[in-house]
């Protein structure tokens, strides 16, 4: 990671939550237009009068929403204070998941038994936008999206000071609670949507932070010993090489796994091992100063994720570690365009140029435009937000009355 120059955000509580002005001459070049304000407004343009909200305007294959990305998304809308519309990606995700509630009752009910279940009878990873399921061949069955659609929930319910479940989420949060009791540690496809028949840590990490959250939620023990089955098996088997490994079929690093610190906490940032990950990741995985997602990503190149190095920066705040923290910031800001766009990775076209140009004969060119990304970026400059002291490098201020508008 580049040496950071210093910029902390710090401020005031507004009424509607924090929302953040970064100053022109505190912080790099570039990220003048990388305000939080804007990357709000991205996530609140990108989320649909249903309540879905879209992983990317601006690329066709990523015009759904999937339980990830959205649930990363409502998390971050909630550190801004922007609850109703976080509130709205819930209401979505439930109704969603009520569409689904005969596939995911047959799939529980199906591994009971013991019966052979192909991968195109699980649940989707992502929903067409009003909700409903899509029939094609994606690789669906990736579990990590349900837990952390419950982690998230669960955030929200605790950051509106609701306590346990309301009554019509109930239904859908003890069906993915008891999806993810089933299935915790069945082989899926991991967060990257490959290798279908590893055991994946951050997948773990995500059903762990699910299932943590569903116990409170319904006050249930059983599920919380089920998540602490999910947390030994980490502890007792995604160990190898004096460190925590991509998945059951692979030793290499992978930085989602990032994840099991923070936020899931399957482990504590201090852990001997997550320490060994995180060098790890950074020595493989750095490029100019962000993140790339494991060191054989072909994906238009295997470029740096904004999400990534936003996630390894919010490690870093957990660790108190804030000049770390800031440079990963830094390079985020600095990758947003003109238009205040922030795409899903940057620096594939040089690092691999055969295999961007595959990808883009394919799709076309990667994402200029993912509200995960504007996501983790507000994630991040919120965890920040808290530091205050001699780094002043933003305001507090309310959102303009245009910004209240696509609040609506
Ligand atoms: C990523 C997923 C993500 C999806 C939509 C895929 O390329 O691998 O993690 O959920 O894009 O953003």
């Amino acid at each position: 990671m580049p040496s950071g120059t210093g910029l902390v955000l710090s401020g005031e509580r507004s009424e509607r939550g924090y929302i953040f002005a970064q100053t022109a001459n505190q912080v790099s070049r570039n990220s003048t237009r990388a305000t939080v304000r804007s990357s709000i407004a991205s996530m609140l343009r990108n989320q649909e009068k249903s309540g879905a909200i879209v992983a990317s305007p601006d690329f066709a294959e990523y015009r759904y929403c999937w339980l990830r990305d959205g649930s990363f998304v409502a998390y971050a809308l909630d550190q801004v204070g922007e609850h109703h519309a976080s509130a709205r990606y819930h209401e979505w995700s439930n109704r969603a998941i009520g569409g689904i509630s005969a596939l995911i009752d047959r799939a529980i009910d199906w591994h009971r038994k013991g019966k052979a279940l192909h991968p195109d009878h699980m649940p989707p990873a992502r929903f067409a936008l009003d909700g409903s399921n899509v029939a094609d061949d994606w690789p669906n069955f990736q579990i990590d999206g349900y837990g952390t659609w419950l982690w998230a929930l669960g955030q929200h319910l605790l950051s509106t000071g609701q306590d346990g479940v309301p009554t019509e989420w109930r239904d859908s949060v003890e069906r993915v609670a008891r999806y993810l009791d089933a299935f915790a540690l069945s082989p899926c496809f991991d967060v990257w949507e490959e290798s279908g028949s590893a055991l994946h840590t951050s997948t773990l990490a995500c059903v762990y932070g699910g299932l943590t959250a569903a116990a409170r939620l319904l006050d249930d023990e059983d599920l919380l010993t089920r998540a602490e089955t999910v947390q030994s098996r980490v502890r007792d088997n995604a160990v190898r090489l004096g460190r925590y490994v991509k998945s059951s079929e692979s030793d290499d690093v992978d930085a989602s796994v990032l994840w099991l610190s923070t936020p899931f906490r399957v482990v504590e940032p201090g852990d001997n091992y997550f320490v060994q990950t995180v060098q790890a990741i950074e020595a493989r995985l750095s490029l100019d100063g962000g993140l790339r997602r494991y060191p054989t990503d072909t994906y238009f190149g295997g470029g740096a994720w904004p999400v990534l190095t936003a996630s390894l920066g919010w490690h870093y705040r957990a660790v108190g570690d804030l000049d770390a923290a800031h440079s990963c910031l830094e390079w985020v800001a600095d990758h947003f365009d003109d238009d205040g766009r922030l795409g899903e990775q940057f620096g594939g076209e040089r690092r691999d140029p055969e295999h961007y140009r595959e990808w883009v004969n394919r799709w076309g060119p990667p994402a200029r435009d993912l509200t995960w990304s504007h996501a983790m970026y507000v994630v991040l400059c919120a965890a920040l937000a808290d530091v205050g002291g001699s780094h002043t490098g933003s305001a507090l201020t309310r959102p303009t009355s245009n910004q209240e508008e696509t609040a609506k």
